[in-house]
């Protein structure tokens, strides 16, 4: 197998067994990501709708406008987006079954016939040119392998002077200790992402792949509520996962999948509250 080919099947082998958990953890939003807690913010839920709302500020979406959500877990940001503001949203993942659970969301939401939902590894990204007023990566920016290529693919499958945002995990600027380094690898290998990136490194590769106007918004306090209900939610888990007998937690898909959620989940979490991962917002606009 290709370096590639490894990664993707890593990602398919995690993601494709932790869906319920997610869901669970997306409280009806079927947002697999970290809430951002603004002022006046009462639940996950409404934190999680936080987050598309900030993922699509400042971009101009009317009915004939097209979004292109990458990584796009069950559906729930492109079905939000769809009924929220009536464009047309393509949606892709590398999870087939994700693929199918999105649709049947999409049925649910009444957003159908805006939404369309493809099995395809970002990595390899191919659109017509030319063909989105927007292209979004929710906590996923983390899994593009090359990011230079992914951001070229992503410039070029823009309109001039189209937009991409992205909300990603990404680590502090200066040198990490020991301790810091292993969290950082222990929280990629659980979640199968690549090595984070300071926001300054994102900034620098976003401008060399051409795209203007580049802003950052730093939201790691705004995710802190959200830090500290997923812990509680790994103690709970760590405890069910302990009663268990090794064998079976290598041999269960599920459950092998389910010790890398709850790893991943310490891992990034406590290193937000530590301030060695920072949640970035990214904001840019492609030429023309
Ligand atoms: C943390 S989840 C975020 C899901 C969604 N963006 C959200 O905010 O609810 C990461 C998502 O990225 C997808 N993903 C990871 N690697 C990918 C790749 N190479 N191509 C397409 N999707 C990928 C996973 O399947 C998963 O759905």
């Amino acid at each position: 197998m290709t370096a590639r080919a490894d990664a993707v099947d890593d990602v398919i082998r995690y993601y494709g067994h932790v869906t319920d958990n997610y869901n669970a953890y997306a409280d009806g939003t079927f947002g697999w990501h970290y809430g951002i807690w603004d002022p006046g913010v009462r639940s996950n839920a409404e934190a999680l709708l936080t987050s598309n709302r900030r993922l699509i500020r400042g971009a101009r979406l009317d009915e004939g406008a097209r979004a292109l959500d990458v990584g796009c877990g069950v559906g729930g940001f492109a079905t939000w987006l769809a009924r929220e503001r009536g464009c047309q949203v393509e949606a892709i993942t590398v999870v087939p079954h994700h693929v199918d659970a999105a649709r049947e969301l999409a049925l649910e939401r009444g957003v159908a016939a805006r939404c369309r939902f493809r099995v395809m590894d970002m990595n390899a990204l191919v659109s017509p040119p030319g063909r989105f007023d927007l292209v979004v990566n929710q906590e996923t920016v983390m899994y593009a392998l090359d990011k230079r290529d992914y951001l070229a693919r992503v410039r070029r499958a823009l309109v001039p002077g189209g937009r991409w945002h992205a909300i990603d995990m990404s680590i502090r600027t200066g040198s990490l200790s020991g301790a810091e380094r292993r969290m950082h690898e222990l929280a990629c290998r659980s979640w199968a992402m690549t090595p984070l990136l300071s926001p300054p490194a994102a900034i620098r590769l976003i401008r060399g792949a051409g795209f203007e106007d580049v802003s950052v918004e730093d939201v790691t306090e705004r995710t802190l509520p959200s830090a500290r209900r997923i812990l509680e939610y790994c103690d709970v888990a760590e405890r069910h996962l302990s009663a268990l007998p090794e064998v079976k937690l290598r041999a269960v898909p599920e459950l092998a999948a389910l010790r890398r959620h709850v790893a991943g989940g310490r891992a990034y979490s406590l290193g937000l509250l530590q301030g060695v991962f920072r949640h970035t917002c990214y904001y840019a606009r492609a030429p023309g």
